[in-house]
């Protein structure tokens, strides 16, 4: 259920109780609660995904010069780079917000405007790292 709390001035906006999955779209998440979800995410992505992906690579970077050729188009592909990107990216987002949320653990920057500043820096962070990635894969540097 939804109502607007119309009574307390110009800056009044739609309060929701127990979100309904028809009003997901209106809702607009604060960046403490994406940073979460996006935390639990990349950690999922991380250990489903990037675990078998690199023991995956690992295997077959030493098991025979054929495997070794067979990691090498993959990680040369276009996909193969695609894939370390996410991955990388799930691995930098998780360790900027893990830190974000160690710091919250002793107590620093609970405030909400503060957690709402290092949630934006820590996402801003990740994806700046990120993209230094993507450019040293795609070989620009
Ligand atoms: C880079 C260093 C890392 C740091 C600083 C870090 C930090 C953290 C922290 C603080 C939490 C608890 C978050 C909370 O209180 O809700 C957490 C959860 C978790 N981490 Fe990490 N982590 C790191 C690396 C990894 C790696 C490499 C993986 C997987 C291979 C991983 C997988 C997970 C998972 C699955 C969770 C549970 C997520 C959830 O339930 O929301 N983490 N991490």
């Amino acid at each position: 259920m939804s109502e607007l709390a119309g009574s307390k001035g110009p800056r009044a906006r739609p309060q929701f109780r127990n979100i309904h999955v028809s009003q997901i779209l209106q809702y607009r998440l604060p960046a403490a609660g994406v940073i979460s979800i996006l935390h639990r995410v990349s950690g999922a992505l991380m250990f489903l995904v990037g675990l078998p992906f690199a023991l995956y690579l690992f295997q077959q970077s030493i098991t025979s010069e054929i495997s070794f050729e067979s990691y090498r188009a993959i990680v040369g592909s276009v996909l193969g780079k695609l894939a370390i990107l996410v991955l990388s990216w799930a691995y930098l987002h998780h360790f900027c917000a893990g830190i974000r949320y160690l710091l919250l653990d002793l107590h620093m920057g609970t405030a909400k405007e503060q957690a709402r500043t290092s949630a934006t820096l820590a996402m801003g962070a990740s994806l700046f790292l990120t993209a230094l990635v993507a450019l040293k894969l795609f070989g620009v540097f």
